[in-house]
């Protein structure tokens, strides 16, 4: 696999340096390794897809990513063998922790709207896509499905969800995950809370259930864990 182009990295994780150094690094270190970012751009996941809900946006590298895409695409700096940059209109974000929608806010201003509130009870508004990058796992199974329920509401007929997830059924390197999960919290000084996870197969019944075709992808390239991106198109 060819190399991540530096261009796109350096204008990625730039307006971080407004957020503080841990901000700054964190977000080099997540956009270089997690191979989720590259598969969104490389694969064209978000083409035509003009707006864009993040749930549990963290400190909001998504759309850190996505603006970074659009002006290195218009610039000419762009992988030749990807496809077009998606052209997202309107990202917004909502994360629980404070700390993250500030530091999100420092970076990027306007570029995203961030609200601080809890993803079980904010309104979803209408959008084309949702993004949840490893966030369900921290919701009770029944916060799980009434999230899923309102995501399928909040999208039109093949509205897309993107869910990255870690298979339970994935033996080791699920538990791996799991540790190290819970490990980043312990050094970010948060709690550690219960996690409740699913395998890939129990998530795809859900994902039906609640309205979603789902095609699965591994989505942990180059780390220890069992991760999974489902691709989940609203029926
Ligand atoms: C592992 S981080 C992932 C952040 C981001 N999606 C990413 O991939 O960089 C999980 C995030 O989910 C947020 N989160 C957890 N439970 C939440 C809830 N009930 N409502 C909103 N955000 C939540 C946390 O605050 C944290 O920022």
């Amino acid at each position: 696999m060819a190399p991540l182009s530096p261009a796109l990295l350096d204008a990625a994780c730039e307006p971080y340096r407004n957020a503080g150094h841990f901000a700054y690094y964190f977000a080099r270190g997540k956009l270089r390794t997690d191979p989720v970012y590259r598969a969104i751009l490389e694969s064209g996941l978000l083409l035509g897809r003009t707006s864009v809900l993040d749930l549990g946006c963290g400190q909001g590298l998504l759309a850190a990513w996505l603006r970074a895409a659009e002006r290195c695409y218009e610039s000419g700096s762009w992988p030749r063998t990807w496809p077009p940059a998606p052209r997202v209109l309107s990202t917004r974000g909502i994360d629980l922790m404070a700390r993250e929608v500030e530091r999100a806010r420092s970076a990027l201003g306007p570029a995203l709207n961030i609200s601080q509130a809890d993803i079980r009870s904010a309104a979803f508004g209408a959008v084309d896509a949702v993004v949840i990058l490893d966030v369900l796992h921290y919701l009770t199974p029944q916060a799980q499905l009434e999230v899923l329920q309102r995501v399928r509401a909040a999208l039109p007929v093949r509205g897309l969800l993107l869910l990255r997830v870690g298979d339970a059924g994935g033996g080791m390197r699920f538990r791996y995950g799991q540790w190290s999960d819970k490990l980043v919290l312990l050094l970010r000084g948060r709690t550690v809370v219960t996690q409740h996870c699913r395998s890939v197969a129990q998530w795809r019944v859900l994902l039906r259930d609640c309205g979603f075709d789902t095609e699965v992808t591994p989505m942990s390239q180059g780390t220890p864990f069992a991760n999974v991106l489902l691709i989940a198109h609203a029926t």
